[in-house]
C-alpha cells in the first residue's frame, strides 16, 4: 500500500487513537466532574455534621446556662430567655379524686376532647379520648370561630357520650404560653406553633372558651386552665409521687416542674401559700449561646428580633426537624445533581414532616426502600440512587441526634435547678435517703419522643453522658399516654 492510502491509514490510525484518547479523556472528565458534584453534596453533609456536633462538655454548658436562666426567670418578668410562668397549680392530684370530668386539649391543629371517670385510689375507671382536626382556616381566622369550633366539638362529644353538662367543671389544656391571673384564667402571650389567630393574643383564653360554651348552649365552665406540660405532670404525679417534672417532645417542646415558693421572687400575688408551685418553663424560647446556628436553622426571627423566637424548640421539636432536613437537601441539590433533575418537590416548606424523617432514619433495609418511597411520594424525586439515599439517612440522623441531645441537656437543667439531678450538693455522689438511692421521675409525652425510637436512644445516651451512669440510673423518664388532656381532667377534679 503506498502513497495516499498509507497516509490515510496512518491518519486514520492516529485519528482512532485520538478519538479513543478523547473519549477516555471525556469519560475521565465526566467521571471527575461527577465525582466533584458528589463530593460537593458530601461536603454539605460533612459541614452539617460539624456544625451540629454536641460534645458532652458543650451539653454540660447548656445545662448550666439554662439552669441560670431558670433562676433569673423566677426573679423578674422578662428577665430571662425562658419565661418561667407561674401556673397557679399548687396542689397536684393525689389519687383521691372521684367522678366524671371533661377536658379539652388544644395543643396544635389536632385537638382532643376527653371524658375521664375517676375512682378512689389513683384509679382511672374509664377514659374516652376523641381526636379531631382543626380546619386550617380556623388556625389563622377569627378568635370566636376557633373557640366556637372547640365548644361545639365538646357539645357533640357530650351528646354522643350521653353525658351531662349541667354545671360541670372543665379542664382546659392550652399548650401555648399564658400569663395566669388565677388557676382558671390567663392571657395568651404568643402563639408559638401552628396557630396565628392574632385576635386571641392578650385575651383570657379560658374566658374565650367559656363564652363559646355559652354561645353553644353548654352549662359548663373552665375551672382549670393548664399547659400540656402541667397536665402531663398531674398524671405523672397521680401515679407516682416521685414525679417532679414533665416534658413534652412532640410538635413543640417544653417542660414544667414543681418549684419551692420561697425561691420565687416575681408575681408574689399568685402564690397563695408558702408551699410549692408548678412552674411552666417555656424552654422552647431558649437560645443556648453555646450552640451555633446552622444556615438551616429557622430560629432567627428577623421581623421581631425577639428572644422568644422559639430557637430551642426549632432545633428540637417535631414541627421543625423535617423542615431543617428539607433545607439541607435543597442545599445539596443546589450544589450538585445527586437527586437528579426533578427537585421541585424540595421547594415546598414544611413538606417533610417529622414522621417521615423518623421513617427515613429508621429504614434498615439494605436498599433503603422506605427512604426511596418517601423521597418519591413526598418530595417527588424519582429513582434517587442508593448512595444518595444513604446521605439522606445521615442528614436525618445528624438532625435527630442534635435534637435529642439538646432535649437531654434541658431535662438535666431542670433536675439541676431543683437539686434532683441525683447528685449530693453538686458533687458526683448519688443522693440517698435512708441508704436507698433517691429516684427522680420525669413524666414525658409527645409524638416525637413516643414514636421515634432512635430519638429516645440518643436522648437516653446523652442523659447518661451528662449525669454519669450511676446517677442516670436514678432518673426515669415515664411516658404518660394522653397525659396532657387526662391530667387536665384530674386537675379539674382536684380543684373542683
Ligand atoms: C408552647 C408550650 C407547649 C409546647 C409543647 C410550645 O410551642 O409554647 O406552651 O408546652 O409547645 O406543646
Amino acid at each position: 500500500m503506498g502513497g495516499t492510502a498509507a497516509v490515510w491509514l496512518r491518519v486514520a490510525a492516529v485519528g482512532c487513537a485520538a478519538v479513543a484518547c478523547a473519549v477516555a479523556v471525556d469519560m475521565a472528565t465526566r467521571r471527575g466532574m461527577a465525582w466533584c458534584r458528589w463530593y460537593r453534596a458530601v461536603a454539605v453533609v460533612r459541614d452539617l455534621e460539624e456544625r451540629c456536633a454536641t460534645p458532652t462538655e458543650q451539653l454540660q454548658r447548656v445545662v448550666n446556662s439554662l439552669a441560670v436562666e431558670m433562676f433569673a426567670g423566677l426573679v423578674t418578668e422578662g428577665g430571662s430567655r425562658v419565661r418561667m410562668l407561674l401556673t397557679c397549680v399548687d396542689a397536684l392530684p393525689d389519687g383521691s379524686e372521684e367522678g366524671v370530668y371533661y377536658a379539652i386539649d388544644l395543643g396544635g391543629t389536632s385537638f382532643r376532647v376527653l371524658k375521664v371517670e375517676l375512682g378512689a385510689g389513683s384509679t382511672i375507671i374509664n377514659q374516652k379520648v376523641e381526636h379531631q382536626s382543626i380546619p386550617e382556616n380556623l388556625t389563622k381566622g377569627a378568635s370566636d370561630d376557633l373557640f366556637n369550633f372547640i365548644a361545639s366539638a365538646l357539645k357533640n362529644f357530650i351528646a354522643r357520650e350521653g353525658g351531662e353538662d349541667e354545671g360541670r367543671a372543665l379542664g382546659f389544656t392550652f399548650s401555648f404560653p399564658v400569663r395566669h391571673s388565677s388557676i382558671s384564667s390567663g392571657s395568651l402571650i404568643q402563639w408559638t406553633k401552628e396557630f396565628s389567630v392574632e385576635e386571641t393574643v392578650g385575651k383570657d383564653v379560658a374566658q374565650c372558651l367559656n363564652e363559646a360554651l355559652v354561645r353553644n348552649g353548654l352549662n359548663m365552665k373552665v375551672n382549670v386552665l393548664v399547659n400540656n406540660t402541667v397536665g402531663t405532670l398531674a398524671l405523672g404525679h397521680y401515679y407516682d409521687k416521685d414525679t417532679v417534672a414533665a416534658v413534652i417532645i412532640g410538635a413543640g417542646t417544653n417542660a414544667c416542674y414543681i418549684e419551692r415558693n420561697d425561691v420565687i421572687v416575681k408575681s408574689l400575688d399568685l402564690l397563695t401559700n408558702p408551699g410549692r408551685t408548678v412552674v411552666n418553663v417555656e424552654w422552647g424560647s431558649y437560645r443556648p449561646p453555646q450552640i451555633a446556628l446552622t444556615p438551616y436553622d429557622i430560629c432567627f426571627n428577623k421581623e421581631t428580633q425577639s428572644y422568644y423566637d422559639q430557637g430551642f424548640e426549632k432545633m428540637i421539636s417535631g414541627v421543625y426537624l423535617g423542615e431543617i432536613a428539607r433545607l439541607v437537601f435543597q442545599k445539596m441539590a443546589q450544589e450538585s445533581d445527586v437527586f437528579g433533575a426533578a427537585v421541585d418537590g424540595l421547594s415546598t416548606p414544611f413538606i417533610l414532616r417529622a414522621p417521615y424523617l423518623a421513617a427515613i432514619r429508621e429504614d434498615d433495609s439494605p436498599d433503603l426502600r422506605e427512604v426511596g418511597r418517601i423521597l418519591e411520594e413526598h418530595l417527588k424525586m424519582q429513582d434517587v440512587p442508593l448512595k444518595t439515599r444513604r446521605l439522606v439517612v445521615i442528614v436525618c440522623d445528624i438532625i435527630t441526634r442534635r435534637a435529642a441531645r439538646l432535649a437531654a441537656a434541658a431535662i438535666v437543667a431542670i433536675l439541676q435547678k431543683i437539686g434532683c439531678d441525683g447528685t449530693l450538693c453538686g458533687t458526683s455522689r448519688v443522693r440517698t435517703m435512708k441508704g436507698v438511692r433517691k429516684r427522680t421521675v420525669v413524666a414525658i409525652e409527645g409524638g416525637l419522643f413516643q414514636g421515634y425510637s432512635v430519638f429516645r436512644e440518643y436522648l437516653d445516651e446523652a442523659l447518661t453522658e451528662i449525669l454519669g451512669e450511676e446517677i442516670a440510673a436514678t432518673v426515669s423518664l415515664r411516658v404518660m399516654e394522653e397525659g396532657s388532656g387526662v391530667g387536665a381532667a384530674l386537675l379539674a377534679a382536684a380543684y373542683s
